[in-house]
């Protein structure tokens, strides 16, 4: 009984595979025509057209992606600004509904800005930040979660890697100095683990000033095309200006987790 079912199985075996190997030529076949009709194309290592790292005055040619629109957020496109320290534009992150509903949840509840004290991991009043802001709990609500999860489509880290949400608001005058996100000592390192990566959003136009400043990012600062626009203290360092429901994700650690000291921002 058994016998003639698997005899009966064995030609149906080598017929399925000399079909996939036939569609494995067609389909060989199909990408030499592609490359042929120059569809398709092999980058070919020449590195006479493709800008230096961090030649910055080739940062606006650095589009990732700009064909996917949404409705409420219209066109989106990342544009890789600087890899010392690696940073990265997201543009219309946020929908203005979302960059609104961030503001008022938020708006009750501003207090002064403190730092954390890198020997005890207490939160302490500092004159090098001088802005107010508050925390929002993680996954609060339906808005929060999905702007939680987009960043963390964004960035490659999960959800549950991130801290809350904080919002931060800066009157003329105020300021964050520049400093680095990722911790130095061991009681905020063993809790919670240490920062790798920041993401910043936008939430509101301004007439002028308002920038994050890296003053330690490699090279030519002056040749980033918006150089013009940027206030004294922006042309301190490599600089991008806010942009209502722009996001700007930069990292703390290099790929080999040693810190990156170019991350440097205020
Ligand atoms: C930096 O870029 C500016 C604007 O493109 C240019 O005028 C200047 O010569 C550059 N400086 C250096 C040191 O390359």
């Amino acid at each position: 009984m058994a016998k003639p079912r698997s005899s009966r199985l064995l030609p149906r075996k080598s017929s399925s595979s000399i079909m996939f190997l036939a569609m494995l030529v067609i389909f060989t076949f199909l990408i030499l025509i592609l490359l042929g009709l120059g569809i398709f194309y092999i980058p070919s290592g020449d590195s006479r057209n493709s800008p230096k790292p961090n030649d910055l005055s080739s940062i606006v040619h650095n589009v990732v992606d700009r064909s996917y629109v949404d409705e409420d957020r219209g066109e989106q496109w990342v544009e890789a600004i600087s890899w010392e320290p690696r940073a990265f534009i997201y543009h219309n992150f946020l929908s203005m509904e979302e960059c609104e509903y961030l503001i008022d949840l938020a708006k009750p509840h501003m207090k002064k800005s403190k730092v954390v004290d890198s020997k005890t991991g207490k939160s302490e009043d500092s004159r090098v930040r001088t802005s107010s802001g508050t925390f929002l709990p993680r996954g609060r609500d339906k808005i929060i979660k999905s702007i939680e999860k987009r960043i963390a489509d964004f960035t490659f880290i999960p959800v549950e890697h991130g801290e809350g949400l904080q919002v931060l608001h800066y009157e003329v005058g105020q300021k964050y100095e520049p400093h680095y996100d990722y911790f130095k000592d061991e009681v905020n390192t063993r809790n919670g683990g240490q920062r790798i990566a920041t993401v910043l959003m936008y939430l509101s136009d301004v007439e002028e000033g308002g920038e994050t400043v890296f003053p330690s990012a490699k090279g030519n600062i002056s040749a980033v095309p918006w150089w013009n626009e940027l206030s004294e203290c922006g042309k301190g360092g490599l600089s991008v200006r806010p942009k209502m429901g722009d996001a700007l994700l930069f990292w703390s650690m290099k790929p080999d987790a040693t810190l990156d000291l170019s991350s440097l921002h205020g």
